[in-house]
């Protein structure tokens, strides 16, 4: 008798953001700059930055999200056989976040490891225990999203340090025999696009109001306007490509979970794939863009505002340096 593959299923969602609240405010008085301006251009109100000895590193973040999945999922830490975190800014350039978690969680049935993929890295985290999971290689596992992009910004560069900030999301997923979980996931890259968005050497300038946070020896560097236009083609048809695939049509669809970038990328997709802002999360206005780890967060904070039913369909879209991009859709299970 064939074996029937197992599937995916998200069982427990988590997330963590650091304290400190940059306003835009704020940033009038570090740059040439307007509260008007970044709302306008970005929907973004403030976000939050983490600050060095308050517990709230790249593993601290990654660790409280985790905790809190966990939690929800039921499971002890032991059981957890895959640990896959996606991020660009771990606190050490090796080992990986994932094994300084695992240490954190005493998750030592588990093998970790760290996935590159600018902003999309939850999605092709996702994936990977995915695949792992359909291969009968893997129960257990944890994934997540986490960046503190506060550590590459140039904070004299106006276009970029008004945009990014920090946080951390984690989801534990299952193998199960039950139908649903996650329907398919796809990635896609475009290497031949990495300058639109690239980390360079940098200057370590820390403007006076944000002394005490933790910066890295390079900045972020992005040509916002050309990657803005890439951004809205690629996310609509990839959304396309995963809703194709699965035979359904955007009105299958409960929520889109979209990547916080920029609302009017998030506006514009909404209007391409004819979906209803009143279907789409958005928190950007609240935390700005925090790369890997704004997917999972939006997707924490609607599963515990109750925003998602057992057996609705969710969809997610990011995309980010590489440039790489990617969607996946789930058909809810908790
Ligand atoms: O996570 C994935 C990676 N990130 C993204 O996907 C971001 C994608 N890009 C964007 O979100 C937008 O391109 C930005 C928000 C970065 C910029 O918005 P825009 O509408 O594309 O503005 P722009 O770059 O065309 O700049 C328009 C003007 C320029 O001034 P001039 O040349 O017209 O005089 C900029 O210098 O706005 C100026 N500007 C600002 N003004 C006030 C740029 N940044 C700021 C700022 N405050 N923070």
């Amino acid at each position: 008798m064939a074996k029937m593959m197992p599937h995916t299923h998200i069982i427990g969602t988590g997330s963590s953001i650091p304290k400190r609240i940059l306003s835009n405010k704020d940033l009038e008085g570090i740059v040439d700059t307007t509260d008007e301006w970044i709302i306008q251009r970005t929907g973004i109100k403030e976000r939050r930055i983490s600050v060095k000895g308050e517990r709230e590193s790249t593993t601290d973040l990654t660790t409280q999200a985790s905790v809190k999945a966990i939690e929800m999922a039921s499971i002890s830490p032991k059981s957890l056989d895959m640990i896959v975190v996606g991020t660009v800014t771990g606190d050490r350039m090796f080992p990986s976040t994932a094994c300084m978690v695992q240490e954190a969680l005493n998750a030592e049935n588990a093998m970790a490891f760290d996935v590159s993929a600018g902003c999309t890295g939850f999605l092709y985290a996702l994936s990977m225990a995915d695949n792992a999971i359909q291969c009968g290689t893997c129960k257990n596992a944890l994934v997540v999203g986490v960046d503190r992009l506060s550590s590459v910004v140039n904070w004299q560069d106006r276009g970029t340090c008004v945009l990014l900030a920090d946080g951390a999301g984690a989801v534990v997923v299952t193998s199960a025999t039950e139908q649903g979980g996650i329907l398919s996931t796809h990635l896609k890259s475009d290497g031949k696009l990495w300058e639109l968005l690239y980390s360079s050497d940098g200057n370590n300038h820390i403007p006076k109001i944000l002394q005490g946070i933790d910066i890295k020896p390079f900045h972020l560097r992005m040509d916002g306007n050309r990657l803005f236009k890439r951004a809205v083609g690629y996310l609509s048809s990839i959304a396309n490509e995963a809703l194709e695939h699965n035979s359904l049509t955007i009105k299958d669809i409960g929520l889109l979970v979209p990547h916080q970038a920029n609302i009017r990328i998030i506006k514009a997709v909404s209007k391409n794939l004819y979906i209803p802002m009143e279907r789409v999360y958005t928190n950007i206005h609240r935390y700005g863009n925090t790369s890997s780890a704004s997917i999972p967060i939006a997707l924490d904070e609607a599963n515990r505002e109750n925003m998602l039913s057992k057996g609705d369909h969710v969809l997610f879209v990011s995309f980010g340096a590489g440039l790489t991009w990617g969607a996946s859709i789930v058909r809810w299970s908790i």
